[in-house]
């Protein structure tokens, strides 16, 4: 099958300088939505009509499996559709997606090519309580004869409630044919794709249709509030997905998810998260309010506590993260770790039963197991111009408000005191500390106000 995704117009009610159809839904731009529907039909051919925007289409979603045709001025849908024909195989039908109309289901797509076969036209529609600004199916004896557009309609045409989603299946060289005898004699002087339905029906050529399981799947991206109201729906549709599947999700209604995110069994999130890229979350797990987490793993029986940030780290089992806490790429805790309150990892690697439970930077470390880092300790890994590793043994213990400079190691079972600044290594099972010993002054008197 040949696959031609019209995206070249202008969407000026968007009101922004980014092409319409490179604006995101759930975190990724509406053409790539509609590009992957497509490919999970395996076409043969895969073309998209791009135009208004300049090369920004093409040059954000160039792919080896991508034809872009540009569409200069932009015409109307059938002289869009015309610029692809070059590159269309006329032995496989033609299906025509639209890059602004992001939720269509594939399953609804195969109706549709199976409506068409190798031969007939086929044009998925829907019944609309308000049909006003789309084109009307217009059908004799229950056959579809024509499309007419909202501008060109007669009061009685208006009264049709069946409309066009522009979403269609063709024969291809009778496509190509007929796209060359278009003419723009209408109410908006375009070349309409819609006039092929007429010179189908006048070739003789059997015009069939289909219809989607939601009518939000054709439902298209012409402004901002369109865009909102789409992003709710498959945010709805997710969140309904994993309720289905087991998750308890405190309110459905408030998850947003961009990207896939993966649940075991008897998973909760609660309000606010929000999950980017590829997050699994382990059976047991639990998210609570407010997190966003992205590219992560959080394994079995893992609490991840209100407002934390997580990116590009793995959280072990039975851990127990925030509230506030930071995860920062390369972040690989192992299992009953506990990260508290306005605690920063970077690129470190946590082993098991270690706790750093409040206010600390650990940054480019390797930690031990059952090491107990205190509250205020930060890793020293940047000097200005280079960044060194901080190594703790297991059973260290280091105490409050400690400078680790890096590079320096902690021995086994080693203690440091609290204001400890470590510029040298600490040795195994010693207590090392390098605060200023403590004097007090007997006499001292506080200084009182002068008198003027
Ligand atoms: C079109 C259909 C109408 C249908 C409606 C569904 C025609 C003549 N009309 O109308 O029957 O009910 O869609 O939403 O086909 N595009 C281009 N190049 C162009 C013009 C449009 O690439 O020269 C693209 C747009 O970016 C958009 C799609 O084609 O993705 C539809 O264009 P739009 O202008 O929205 O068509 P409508 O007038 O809404
Ligand atoms: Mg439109």
């Amino acid at each position: 099958m040949n696959i031609v995704i019209l995206a070249a117009g202008m969407g000026k009610r968007m009101q922004s300088a980014l092409p319409k159809v490179l604006h995101p839904l759930a975190g990724k731009p509406l053409l790539s939505h509609v590009l992957d529907t497509a490919r999970s039909l395996s076409p043969s051919t895969l073309c998209v009509i791009y135009g208004h925007g300049g090369e920004q289409v093409p040059s954000l979603l160039a792919a080896s499996d991508v034809i872009f045709a540009c569409q200069q001025p932009q015409l109307g849908t059938g002289h869009a559709v015309a610029q692809a024909a070059p590159h269309l195989d006329d032995a496989a039908p033609t299906l025509v997606l639209y890059g602004d109309v992001p939720l269509t289901d594939a399953a609804s797509l195969q109706r549709l090519i199976a409506a068409a076969g190798n031969d007939k036209l086929a044009i998925l529609t829907v019944h609309m309580d308000d049909p006003t600004g789309y084109g009307r199916i217009v059908r004799e004896h229950g056959a579809i004869t024509r499309i007419v557009e909202q501008k060109d309609a007669t009061d009685a045409e208006l009264a049709i409630t069946e409309v066009n989603t522009g979403i269609l299946v063709a024969p291809t060289a009778r496509l190509k044919q007929w796209l060359a005898t278009l003419s723009n004699h209408n109410a908006q002087g375009e070349y309409y794709l819609t006039d092929i339905v007429a010179r189908a029906v006048a070739d003789g050529v059997p015009v069939a249709s289909a219809q989607p399981e939601a009518v939000w799947e054709t439902l298209g991206v012409n402004s901002k509030v369109q865009l909102a109201e789409l992003e709710r729906i498959h945010q709805r549709n997710i969140a309904n997905a994993l309720l289905e599947q087991g998750v308890t999700l405190l309110d459905p209604a408030r998850l947003d998810v961009r990207g896939t995110l993966t649940c075991g069994r008897d998973v909760t999130i609660d309000v606010g998260c929000v999950f980017e890229g590829i997050v699994t979350l382990e059976d047991g797990a639990r998210i609570e309010a407010h997190c966003v987490i992205r590219n992560a793993v959080i394994a079995a029986g893992a609490q991840i506590k209100p407002f934390c940030h997580i990116e590009d780290a793995t959280v072990g089992a039975h851990s127990v993260i925030g509230p506030y806490a930071r995860l920062r790429p390369g972040t690989v805790l192992a299992e009953n770790v506990h990260i508290g309150n306005f605690v920063e990892i970077k690129n470190s690697q946590v082993a098991a039963g270690s706790k750093a439970n409040h206010l600390a930077y650990v940054g480019d470390a390797t930690i031990g197991s059952r090491v107990n880092i205190g509250a205020g300790t930060i890793t020293c890994n940047y000097d200005g111009a280079n960044k060194f590793r901080t190594v703790i043994g297991d059973d260290a213990f280091i105490g409050s408000d400690s400078q680790l400079v890096a590079p320096v190691t902690v021995g086994k079972g080693a203690t440091l005191g609290a204001g400890t600044t470590l510029t040298k290594d600490a040795p195994a099972g010693a207590l090392t500390i390098s605060r200023a010993r403590q004097v007090t002054l007997t006499g001292w008197q506080r200084p009182v106000k002068l008198k003027k």
